[in-house]
Order: C-alpha cells, then sequence, then structure tokens
C-alpha cells in the first residue's frame, strides 16, 4: 500500500554536496518524491521535531548539529515506504550500516549520519506536516 515518510537530508551531507547523489539514491529506488525544500532549523525547530530524545544524552548535542547548517526535508511516497526508505538509509551509526545504504557512502558519525527518515507511518504523517503544508503536497500528489 502506498505510504508517506519524512526524509532530512542533514547539515553534513549538504555541507559536503552530497544531496544530489543522496536525492538520486532515493529515486533510484523507486521513491517518489512530493515535495522538497532547502532550510535552516532553529533550536526550538530542531528541539521539537526530535524532543522525543529528549531526555537522551545525545540531545543537545544532536539539536545542535541539526541547526548547524541547512537542510533538505523530502516528503516521499512509495509502497511500503517507511520500511523500504529506513532500510535504504541503512543503520544510525555508519559502522553498522550495510553496504548499497545512504549512510554507509556518507555518514561521517552516529551522531552526523548525512539521513534522517520517519520509523512509523504515523510519525511520518507528522514529521511531514512539521516541514510542508497540506498544499505543498497536494500539488504533487498524481
Ligand atoms: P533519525 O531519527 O535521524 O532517522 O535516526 P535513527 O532513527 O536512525 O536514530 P535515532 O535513535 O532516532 O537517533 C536520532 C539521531 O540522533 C543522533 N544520535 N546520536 N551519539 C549518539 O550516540 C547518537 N545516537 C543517535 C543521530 O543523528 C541519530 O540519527
Ligand atoms: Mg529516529
Amino acid at each position: 500500500m502506498a505510504e508517506r515518510t519524512l526524509a532530512i537530508i542533514k547539515p553534513d551531507a549538504v555541507k559536503k554536496n552530497a544531496a544530489g547523489g543522496i536525492i538520486a539514491m532515493i529515486q533510484d529506488a523507486g521513491f517518489k518524491v512530493l515535495a522538497m525544500k532547502q532550510t535552516r532549523l532553529t533550536p526550538a525547530q530542531a528541539g521539537e521535531f526530535y524532543a522525543v530524545h529528549k531526555e537522551r544524552p545525545f540531545y543537545g548535542e544532536l539539536v545542535n548539529f541539526m541547526c548547524s547548517g541547512a537542510v533538505i526535508p523530502i516528503a516521499l511516497e512509495k509502497d511500503n515506504a517507511v520500511a523500504d526508505y529506513r532500510a535504504l538509509i541503512g543503520a544510525t551509526d555508519p559502522a553498522e550500516a550495510a553496504d548499497g545504504t545512504i549512510r554507509k557512502k556518507y555518514a561521517s558519525s552516529k551522531g552526523e549520519n548525512a539521513v534522517h527518515g520517519s520509523d512509523s507511518v504515523e510519525n511520518g504523517r507528522i514529521e511531514i506536516g512539521f516541514f510542508f503544508s497540506e498544499s505543498e503536497i497536494a500539488a504533487n500528489v498524481a
């Protein structure tokens, strides 16, 4: 069944001009881009986006990193999009990411790991709404 998920190209990957390569990998894997933009998060926005990790020791570092430069959020659609996109990006720590995954190719460390992916259909819906209006999405629905 067609599902939606939110990808973010994180500041480390934008800085090293990896966005084009990452978008190509996503499209080659069969995902449709519903909406995409380049923006920069404030500390408050990054803190809200990753609020689920508020109590974790890496939270402050994560929020600082996500505000350290431009990010490229991308709303994606595909059958089984959530699980298939998580498989395409690979494990959180690039040292554990499988060959052929985005993080294996582009991530530098467990913290600076090139891309984000929603972890459920419900969170995908919430996260797409965090970055995109209904009309921005609707314009690109077939
Ligand atoms: P994401 O949410 O960004 O797609 O990553 P994920 O599901 O693979 O990993 P998650 O556990 O949700 O962690 C969110 C992000 O926090 C940073 N992190 N740093 N230094 C550390 O031990 C550590 N652990 C996590 C990463 O940027 C991770 O993607
Ligand atoms: Mg996560």
